[in-house]
């Protein structure tokens, strides 16, 4: 069947028929690639907040150290750090066993969450 046929015969409302089309048209591509949900993010920081959500903190083990600010990091930044710590490139052991717990999903949702934040 043809894209003019089907959108002429099944849809009712004209504007809502073009928005369903324009997604498939523009963003199934983008599909096959792990993309981040930042609402789904908020949902999947707790165990990040007892570290990044204190502003100044320092962990006292396993030495004293600044924890960095990821709220408003790009994207891609945060993304990239997580699968360095998770694959023992970046080596830090607080930050490797919590990124080891984590899935795709779960760092692109966060990075999305973070970086939308201040
Ligand atoms: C036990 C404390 C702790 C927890 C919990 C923690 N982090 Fe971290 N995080 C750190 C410290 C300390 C560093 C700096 C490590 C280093 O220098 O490599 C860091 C570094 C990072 C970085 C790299 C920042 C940069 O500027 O390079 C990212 C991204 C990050 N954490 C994300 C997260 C996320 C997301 C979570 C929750 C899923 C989380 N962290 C949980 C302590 C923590």
């Amino acid at each position: 069947m043809n894209i003019k046929h089907f959108s002429y015969k099944n849809c009712s409302n004209t504007l809502f028929c073009l928005v369903v089309l324009l997604y498939f048209f523009c963003c199934n591509n983008a599909i096959a690639e792990v993309s981040g949900d930042s609402i789904a993010g908020r949902n999947k920081i707790s165990m990040c907040v007892g570290c990044h959500g204190i502003k100044d903190y320092k962990t006292a083990f396993p030495k004293t150290y600044r924890v960095p600010k990821i709220a408003g990091q790009r994207n891609e930044y945060i993304v990239s750090a997580l699968k360095a710590y998770r694959s023992g490139e970046r080596n830090h052991p607080s930050m490797m066993a919590v990124a080891s717990s984590m899935t795709d999903q779960d760092i692109a949702d966060v990075a999305a969450f973070y970086s939308t934040q201040r």
